[in-house]
């Protein structure tokens, strides 16, 4: 039985008040949600702290948005792997497509950073997807098929047995434009098969989010596409009551 996962990406939003708020407002409303699923969010590195202070003793876990792929050394602004393992971090995303666009992070680095975290213990959310010109190209799944190979190359195809993988595209992504749960489908399919290929049975159990534009009026039909584990979202978990509405969507 693969984990089913929604989990919230904060970006860079909010301050300490809004945070403080938004995790007690999550941590009295999820408790009122009876399923199998896996809930948490993925703070700004300041909030960490208070994420687990205040969800410590919750089914809510936490993580962050980023990490570096050194172990440590003389990166000025960078964050270690086992700097988040402090804070007992559950997950790390990696490779979101922002990051790979405004700063620059190869598949490679990205493959890196994924492994880095492994390392230290950390459960990966490795973020694949398309822009809108590659999917009107033709080419989405040749662009997933390489962001999955160069993790399969550096961290092996077994690695995939501690990890979670996030179905964003790009073209979705803060833009109302939801991806249809049929075109989510395909993709998430295609992902997974590209793993069978390697390892059926690591495939099998492998978690893959959909994330961008999840709203509570779409969750539920994108939720229900047999390859699709759960969400990664963003605008909508920054607000509580939204937020909960997606994650009660998932059965
Ligand atoms: O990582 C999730 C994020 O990229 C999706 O953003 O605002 O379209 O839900 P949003």
């Amino acid at each position: 039985m693969r984990e089913k996962l929604v989990a919230g990406n904060w970006k860079m939003n909010g301050n300490l008040k809004e945070s403080v708020s938004l995790l007690n407002a999550l941590v009295t409303d999820i408790s009122t949600i009876g399923s199998n699923t896996s809930y948490a969010v993925c703070v700004p590195y300041p909030y960490l702290a208070v994420a687990q202070s205040t969800l410590k003793n919750t089914t809510i876990k936490w993580g962050a948005q980023n990490v570096s792929q050194h172990e440590s050394g003389a990166f000025t602004g960078e964050v270690s792997a086992i700097m988040l393992n402090d804070f007992e971090c559950t997950y790390v995303i990696v490779g979101h497509s922002e990051r790979r666009m405004l700063f620059g992070e190869s598949n490679q680095v990205v493959a890196e950073k994924y492994l880095a975290a492994q390392k230290a213990g950390l459960v990966p959310i490795l973020c694949v997807g398309e822009t809108l010109e590659q999917r009107d190209s033709d080419i989405t799944e040749q662009v997933i098929y390489e962001q999955l190979n160069t993790v399969m190359t550096v961290a092996g195809v077994d690695s995939f047995r501690n990890a979670v993988i996030a179905y964003e595209p790009v073209w979705a992504i803060g833009t109302g434009k939801t991806a249809t749960p049929q075109q989510a489908q395909d993709i998430h399919h295609f992902i997974r098969q590209s793993i069978v290929k390697q390892n059926a049975e690591v495939a099998s159990g492998l978690t893959i989010l959909y994330g961008g534009s999840v709203k509570a009026n779409n969750a539920a039909e994108l939720f229900a596409m047999p390859d699709i584990d759960g969400g990664l979202i963003g605008g909508a978990s920054l607000i509580a009551e939204e937020f909960i509405a997606i994650c009660s969507a998932i059965s």
